[in-house]
């Protein structure tokens, strides 16, 4: 059938427009189906994060379970003193529980360093396998203790492996002077790597200390302490931070390293008072936004200080803040959640323990308020010295929003190399319990919370790429 060009074009005009609102309503469609199956796939997916996320939740809170141990009942160490000197002086006044930890002939201190029996070990399948067991020996995947005392943990986005910086005290421990302090000469700072922060491979010693230049900052017979390294993604190099001191602690200075790589080998460039001011124990810390400040103890030990670090990481910039003035406050280890810095310190009584106290700051270079002890479980002797341990550095986990390892150093005086690492799980959430500075008894913050185990490990799902 033959149709009039008239009729034949409108037709055609039908058959064009149908086909135009045909392919409108397939967009439509199309679009309605890839909505339907992005909110299947969203809700899916939501689905799939409340599995996980509740199973972090339950292993969370195993975390935050507070575990009560009994009050301590020791018998003093012996009397070693002669029958004669005991006469002229009377018995043996009664001594703390800490005068007796830091006694190495005393049963409270085999207690809090056990033996190599009960080493903690990579290579050692089994139950054991994964858990932290604060005090205990730990042992790397060659099998000898780990050297890493004072440390800090770096992230390394490049090789997604972590690496733990810390002081290799593996030498004999002396006093240089009657009166002064335990020390093992600067042998060097330690590196080990993990991807499971539990199983680490020793990496050497990737910034030796120097043997012959007595000149030298780094020569054995100074002091080097708290070694921290953090990225530059700028210059892309690894720079590391440190202690840099006489034995006599009178130089009072921080030291400056740097590295193509995070194994090293690290170049020291120079020791510095920062800001023409003494600092002691100290640490960095590298904010989100790529900037990295310094804290240190200053002053005699009786304030700290912050301070940003120039964009190369290498030099201190002229600014300054002194913060937690006249509170006498060292081993500063620092951290963000949710916008807010937070930050752990000791007191400073040289390696004997003390109270921890937790503080927290809306800007890093204050004001810092202090927010009390953040010690929780064990008994009260374990709360008031730290478990037996200083600060020295706090982990954030990636995958729990939340939750923190603190790391801190359990000191051996009379055995440096054999001081102990106390690691626990720090979460933050619910009421502060000292009244704040600067909020007139509101609480401002939410609590700090270090809780003791035996014997943990991290939940499933801490690292970010799991989720
Ligand atoms: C490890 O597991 C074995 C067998 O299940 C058990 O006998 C042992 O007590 C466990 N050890 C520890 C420390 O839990
Ligand atoms: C010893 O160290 C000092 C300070 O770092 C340096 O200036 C000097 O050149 C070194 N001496 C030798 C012989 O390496
Ligand atoms: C440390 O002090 C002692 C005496 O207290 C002194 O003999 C020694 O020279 C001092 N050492 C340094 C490196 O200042
Ligand atoms: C660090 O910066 C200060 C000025 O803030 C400057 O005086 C000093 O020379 C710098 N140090 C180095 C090693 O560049």
């Amino acid at each position: 059938m033959t149709m009039p060009d008239a009729s034949r074009s409108a037709v055609m005009l039908g058959i064009f427009s149908g086909l135009v609102s045909s392919t409108a309503a397939l967009c439509w469609s199309l679009t309605g189906f890839v909505l339907i199956v992005y909110f299947y796939a969203y809700i899916h997916q939501n689905d799939k994060q409340d599995i996980v996320y509740s199973n972090h939740l339950v292993d969370t809170r195993k975390l935050e379970k507070v575990e009560e141990e009994e009050e301590f009942h020791f018998t003093p160490a012996k009397d070693r003193r002669s029958p004669r000197a005991i006469k002229r002086k009377g018995p043996r006044k009664p001594t703390s529980i800490i005068q007796e930890f830091l006694d190495d002939s005393s049963q409270v201190h085999a207690f809090f360093f056990p033996n190599k029996k009960t080493a903690i070990s990579p290579i050692k399948e089994g139950n054991d396998s994964m858990h932290f067991y604060p005090g205990q020996l730990w042992l790397d995947t060659d099998g000898n203790p780990i050297q890493a005392h004072g440390g800090g943990i770096l992230y390394d986005d490049n090789t997604e492996t972590y690496y733990w910086y810390g002081e290799n005290k593996d030498g004999p421990t002396y006093h240089a002077h009657e009166s002064s302090a335990a020390r093992v000469d600067i042998i060097g700072v330690n590196c080990y790597s993990s991807k499971d922060l539990w199983t680490w491979t020793n990496e050497g010693i990737v910034l030796p200390g120097e043997e012959t230049n007595v000149s030298h900052d780094l020569h054995k017979s100074n002091v080097l302490e708290r070694p921290k390294v953090i990225y530059n993604d700028k210059t892309d190099k690894y720079v590391m931070w440190m202690h840099i001191d006489d034995a006599n602690y009178t130089k009072a200075s921080v030291g400056v390293a740097v590295s193509d790589s995070a194994t090293g080998p690290f170049t020291f460039l120079y020791s510095m008072h920062p800001q023409g001011c003494e600092s002691r124990d100290m640490t960095i810390f590298k904010d989100d936004n790529g900037e990295a400040y310094i804290i240190y103890s200053s002053n005699d030990n009786s304030e700290l200080h912050v301070g940003p670090l120039t964009d190369d990481y290498l030099n201190v910039s002229g600014f300054m803040k002194r913060i937690l003035v006249g509170r006498h406050r060292e081993a500063p280890a620092l951290f963000k959640h949710q916008g807010i810095y937070y930050m752990i310190t000791s007191g400073c009584t040289g390696w004997a323990p003390n109270e921890a106290l937790a503080h927290a700051a809306e800007s890093i270079m204050g004001p810092w308020e202090t927010m009390g002890n953040p010690c929780t479980g064990g008994n009260r002797i374990l709360r008031s010295t730290t478990f037996f341990a200083q600060s020295t550095f706090v982990v954030p986990l990636q995958g729990l929003s939340g939750i923190f390892i603190f790391m801190a150093d359990r000191w051996n005086p009379s055995e440096l190399r054999d001081s102990r690492y106390v690691w626990l799980p720090l979460t933050i959430g619910g009421l502060p319990d000292e009244p704040l500075d600067y909020s007139f008894g509101f609480p401002h913050w939410p609590r700090v919370s270090i809780y003791w185990h035996q014997r943990w490990r991290l939940p499933e799902g801490w690292r970010a790429e799991e989720r």
